[in-house]
């Protein structure tokens, strides 16, 4: 089962791809949380990308490119995989597209994470994250039992860099002009699934997970 999760910030995706990563028992691939692991590490492909993810702006397309084209080809990615904030733009698209004829496979669902954009801010700005596993919280809708402890690893959770106020808004309108035509993009090729992400987080699980079942 290969997923695309497609969605501006904020929307879940990170939530959403844990979850079914869990279930279903295949990776989540997460471009932006493999860019905060070299930043953390100072790799020279951290070293670069810093700059755009601090002033929340896209990563060129060759780095993220790269990024999956060498995760894809890992033995755990056989089952499937969840490409989480992967591709953004439409070259990464047709980039994903021909790497993934020359394995003959393809994707079988993008999801899709619709939701008013007045409630990003504030999903975003409540979110924590573990500093060892990357698992998300957020301080009132999903809070760890205590607080500022992961309950999965016990790792200390913080706010992302890129959370503040300015980079989000920059980051939301980033979305609409460089990752919001891909809606049109996988729409023509029939892959486009809509799910409700305003909802609950169980019952946006429920959603992605009926859309799976019937569409198998
Ligand atoms: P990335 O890490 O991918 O960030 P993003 O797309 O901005 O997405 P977020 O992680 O902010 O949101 P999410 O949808 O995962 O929401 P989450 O589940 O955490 O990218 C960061 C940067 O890296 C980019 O700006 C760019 O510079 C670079 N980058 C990454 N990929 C790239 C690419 N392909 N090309 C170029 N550059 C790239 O949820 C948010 C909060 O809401 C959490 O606190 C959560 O607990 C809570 N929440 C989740 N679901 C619900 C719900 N249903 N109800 C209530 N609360 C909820
Ligand atoms: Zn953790």
């Amino acid at each position: 089962m290969n997923l695309v999760f497609l969605g501006p910030p904020g929307a879940g995706k990170g939530t959403q791809a844990g979850l079914i990563s869990r279930r279903y028992g295949i990776p989540q691939i997460s471009t932006g949380e493999i860019l905060r692991a070299a930043v953390a590490a100072q790799t020279p492909m951290g070293i670069r990308a810093k700059g755009f993810m601090d002033a929340g702006v896209l990563v060129p397309d060759d780095v993220v490119v790269g990024i999956v084209e060498e995760r894809i080809v890992q033995p755990d990615c056989t089952p499937g995989f969840i490409l989480d904030g992967f591709p953004r733009t439409v070259p990464q698209a047709d980039a994903l597209a021909k790497m993934l004829k020359g394995m003959t496979r393809e994707i079988e669902h993008v999801i899709s994470f619709e939701m008013d954009p007045s409630v990003l801010i504030d999903r975003i700005v409540g979110r924590r994250t573990c500093k060892v596993c990357g698992r998300g919280y957020h301080i009132v809708h999903d809070p760890p039992q205590v607080a500022g402890k992961c309950d999965g690893c016990g790792g200390e959770l913080y706010q992302r860099e890129d959370d503040c106020q300015e980079t989000v808004q920059r980051r939301l309108d980033v979305y609409e002009v460089q990752t919001a035509p891909l809606k049109a993009y996988y729409a023509g090729e029939g892959l486009l699934r809509q799910v409700d992400a305003l909802a609950s987080i169980e019952d946006v699980q429920s959603s992605i997970c009926q859309v799976v079942a019937s569409h198998i």
